[in-house]
């Protein structure tokens, strides 16, 4: 039998004429260098040079759209001409609703006023920036560029659609008790992140709380916002907090607190989520503000309040009678039995008696009290947005209808009407005024 033909494997699958080949591992590479040395020495042409192709393959980037309503627009962020697009306005600025034309993504434009700033760029924005670029919480809003444009400066935000004021002026939303819970629970895990982190808000109020279209919360507005020495008493300024929600060493003149100031205007704001109003509306002086406060929860005495004698005001700002305490004759209905308890605990007169956020948030009314809370996802169904500054149009939209109706039924009812009557329409307005103007919130440029 002949002996078997020896067929080449695939690793030396080479051609004695060495036009083309194959090569594998190293007893291939030895062969092939035989075969070519063979052809080489014989009359064959020399085999084709090899050529390597670079391909280079580029991925195809999306050309962005734009919309035949955004095209015409300066900026990349299209906001809607003179005040249409504004959804708040505040001491130290304009807020803007705005889309990117390109992301189509909705953001809030704040402009940082330059007018009257002899030395630059505002310093107040400057620590405003550098500490939100610091922080990253979901309770906290983000700050996502700064820009300029036009000679404009703008801090942009992601955008969320309404305000706590505006969502509890709104005519006809209602939060359910589990509704409420959540918020409640959202604002206090904000201020735990920021108080472990260092932070003192320094603005807490409804308008600075801001609510998305799914029901999430944040703060927002850190204006007045600083780091705060954890271990070491440092004086700052008692000028800070919106006055309806600055606790009552504040404005007896303390200028070495803490957290504790910002546990109380989160209490003030608990109320309001509750009960929709402010439980402390002053006229806006220190005063006065402290009249609210003691005709509610009564004056404080040494035993409730040690620390209370060596205030800076306490002597000029003595109480003239002792007031007793109202709270929960005024409360104990509106609230449920541990929110009760635990606002009790928020308004402690003594700063230091007060649980900080992180023992809030382990209370009975967060933990086991029911209902548990649930996340406000009605608010998608929702018509329009809600901030203080809409509510603040349709209150004032609300008025003058009021007035016109008023009008027209004392011409109707000429001469009989009683002179010096003060009518509801006015003691609307009235309120309306005081908290518009009544904002007293001071600029602290030294800390
Ligand atoms: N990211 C945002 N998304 C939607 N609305 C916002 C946003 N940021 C602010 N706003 C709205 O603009 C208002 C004013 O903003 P902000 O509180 O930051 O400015 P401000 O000028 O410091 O106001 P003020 O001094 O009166 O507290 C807010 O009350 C809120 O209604
Ligand atoms: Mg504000």
């Amino acid at each position: 039998m002949p002996p078997p033909i020896a067929k080449p494997s695939d690793a030396d699958n080479t051609t004695k004429s060495g036009v083309s080949f194959t090569i594998k591992g190293a007893a291939g590479k030895a062969e092939a260098a035989v075969a070519a040395t063979k052809s080489s020495k014989s009359s064959d042409p020399p085999p084709p040079r090899m050529v390597k192709e670079l391909v280079i393959r580029r991925r195809m980037k999306h050309r962005p759209e734009v919309l035949p309503e955004h095209v015409m627009s300066e900026s990349v962020y299209y906001r809607k001409t003179g005040n249409e697009s504004v959804v708040g306005s505040g001491t130290y600025g304009k807020v803007y609703k705005a889309i990117h034309v390109y992301t189509r993504n909705e953001v809030a434009l704040k402009k940082i006023r330059m007018e009257g700033e002899k030395d630059g760029f505002p310093v107040t924005a400057i620590r405003e920036i550098k500490l939100l670029q610091s922080l990253n919480h979901v309770n906290v809003v983000a700050l996502q560029e700064v820009m300029v444009e036009s000679n404009d400066c703008y801090m942009i935000f992601e955008y969320l659609q309404h305000d706590l004021t505006g969502l509890l002026n709104h005519p006809t939303f209602a939060l359910s008790s589990a509704h409420k819970k959540h918020l409640a629970r959202q604002l206090f895990e904000g201020l735990d992140y920021l108080h472990r982190r260092g932070v003192l808000h320094r603005d807490i109020k409804a308008a600075n709380i801001l609510v998305s279209k799914t029901g999430q919360l944040k703060l927002a507005d850190f204006g007045l916002a600083r780091f705060y020495n954890k271990n070491r008493k440092v004086d700052y300024t008692n000028r800070v907090i919106t006055i309806w929600y600055r606790s009552p060493e504040l404005l007896l003149g303390e200028t070495q607190y803490g957290p504790s100031v910002d546990i109380w205007s989160a209490a003030c704001v608990m109320v309001e989520i509750f009960t929709r109003h402010a439980i402390f509306p002053g006229d806006g002086g220190e005063i006065n503000q402290l009249d609210k406060i003691y005709n509610v929860l009564g004056t404080p005495s040494r035993s409730t309040w040690p620390g209370m004698t060596d205030l800076q005001w306490y002597e000029l700002l003595r109480p003239a009678f002792k007031v007793p305490n109202s709270f929960a004759d005024k409360y104990r209905d509106k609230v449920t039995s541990a929110a009760f308890e635990l606002l009790e605990a928020m308004f402690a007169y003594d700063p230091d008696s007060r649980p900080t956020a992180g023992d809030v948030l382990e209370h009975p009314y967060f933990t086991t009290e029911e209902p548990a809370a649930k996340q406000v996802f009605e608010l998608e169904g929702l018509e329009g947005d809600w901030h203080e500054f809409e509510s603040k149009a349709l209150r004032k939209e609300r008025d003058r209808e009021e007035r016109k109706r008023r009008e027209k039924e004392k011409e109707k009812t000429q001469g009989s009407e009683t002179i010096g009557e003060k009518r509801p329409a006015d003691m609307v307005a009235g309120k309306v005024d005081e908290r518009g103007s009544k904002r007293a919130k001071t600029a602290d440029m030294q800390g």
